[in-house]
């Protein structure tokens, strides 16, 4: 999934340069599309600040991982599937809007009767596109509720040693990942469309995040996660093709026939105990995570990319991070890893309530992430500086071809 399109066009440059425009076609015209056309026919964006909306699959997995999050989780508050689907196509129009650079309704913020709440709440208004992106997401409640069987790979994971999940943290019928390199513009995206929703969904649980932990393009700097450590050095990337259909895309034999190009979510809210770290030794944090914390380089090696040696007589220990999370100590089983730091003030202790909202993509959640946190949570000494307080799974549908709407394949088989 390209960047392509217009760094720095603003919407309120948009609406200005689409105000001619906007008379021409009558009320409603916005960012130089109008009700109903696709933003595929909005004005090109010359400098790459617009990420393609429609594709083969869903923008913000293998998008380079744009510098902040804001993840919503809702669940449905009717199971009429007229009323779910009537929400996903003006979920899907709003997204592609907003993604475009444009508001999030015809109307806007300003433009429409004075006597009406205005169609968007106007706080992206003279904000680039900035990278936004928007993944959509179904939890396995969604299907119960409607009674569209689940599949396999959307079962309910299996409980974890030194879990302590809080459910306020965990689960949801329906999930939406704003991704943009400006916080306004992806907290505006999930604000317009919880508002859409009003009536159909409810928000359960919500997440910011800043100082992506991953990158998913070798383009990429690494980042540094809140133990200092770069974080993302040995993931799967855009550019590794053959990787990511033998780990991410749902292959169409695998089934149902609408996972097919999709890929399957799973976010853990992991509370990172800081001020402990903070105290222990440099050695003992390198030793832990199993690579030296300046370059990043595997222990024993140089350059951050160098392979690490995973032999058993190796530098690097047995309980280390990546000899654990590692696709040779999980029968091959690798993820895309799209995590994003947290800090949500404090906890009344005296400490930061800091952390890392892990998101990783991946074909099937049981066969990938369950045998690699298994093992973390059993050997993985890192884990007496964190603790896992939330979890999720969701299905991630395919992208959408022309005229698609977010969920169609599902909900109208
Ligand atoms: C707060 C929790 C975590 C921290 C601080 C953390 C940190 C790190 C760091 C610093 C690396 C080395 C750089 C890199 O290759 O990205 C790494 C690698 C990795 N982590 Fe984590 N991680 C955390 C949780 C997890 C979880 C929950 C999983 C999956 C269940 C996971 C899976 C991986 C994988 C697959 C690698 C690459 C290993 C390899 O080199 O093959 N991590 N992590």
């Amino acid at each position: 999934m390209t960047r392509s399109g217009m760094r720095g066009i603003s919407r309120r440059r948009l609406l200005g340069a689409t105000g001619a425009g906007a008379a021409l076609v009558g009320a409603g015209a916005v960012a130089g599309f109008a009700a109903g056309e696709s933003a595929s026919e909005a004005p090109p964006d010359p400098a790459g600040e617009v990420v393609a909306f429609r594709g083969p699959h869903q923008a913000g997995i293998v998008t380079p991982a744009q510098d902040r999050l804001h993840f919503v989780a809702l669940d449905l508050t009717t199971t009429d599937r007229r009323a779910v689907i009537s929400l996903l196509q003006r979920w899907t129009a709003a997204a592609e809007r907003m993604v475009a650079g444009a508001e999030a309704a015809p109307g806007g913020a300003v433009n429409r009767n004075p006597e009406a709440p205005p169609s968007d709440t106007g706080e992206a208004l003279g904000l680039p596109a900035a990278a936004l992106t928007i993944t959509f997401g179904i939890g396995g409640t969604l299907l119960d509720k409607l009674g569209i069987p689940r599949p396999p790979e959307l079962a309910d994971l299996p409980p974890f040693q030194q879990d302590q999940l809080d459910p306020a943290f965990s689960g949801g019928d329906l999930c939406l990942q704003a991704c943009a390199d400006d916080p306004q513009v992806a907290v505006h995206a999930v604000r317009n469309l919880v508002r859409t929703g009003f009536g159909t969904t409810s928000v359960r649980w919500s997440q910011l995040g800043f100082g992506r932990t991953s990158s998913t393009s070798t383009a990429q700097q690494t980042h540094r996660n809140l133990f200092g450590f770069k974080d993302g050095t040995n993931n799967l990337k855009a550019e590794e093709g053959a990787l990511l259909d033998e780990h991410v895309w749902v292959p169409p034999a695998q089934g149902p026939a609408w996972m097919a190009g999709g890929t399957y979510l799973v976010a853990r809210r992991i509370r990172m105990h800081v001020e402990t770290w903070d105290r222990t030794s440099l050695a003992e944090q390198e030793s832990l995570t199993g690579r030296t914390k300046g370059v990043g380089a595997p222990i024993g090696q140089a350059q951050e990319f160098d392979l690490p040696n995973l032999a058993p007589d190796s530098p690097i220990g047995a309980d280390a991070h990546i000899r654990l999370a590692s696709a040779q100590n999980n029968g091959g089983a690798r993820i895309l890893r799209r995590g994003y730091n947290f800090v949500d003030g404090s906890d009344g202790l005296g400490h930061l309530n800091a952390g890392l909202f892990f998101v990783a993509f991946m074909r099937d959640p049981h066969r990938q992430f369950v045998p690699m946190q298994s093992q973390l949570a059993r050997f993985d000494k890192m884990m007496e500086y964190i603790e896992h307080t939330g979890s999720a799974v969701f299905a991630i549908p395919p992208g959408l071809g022309d005229g698609g709407y977010w969920g169609r394949t599902v909900l109208e088989g």
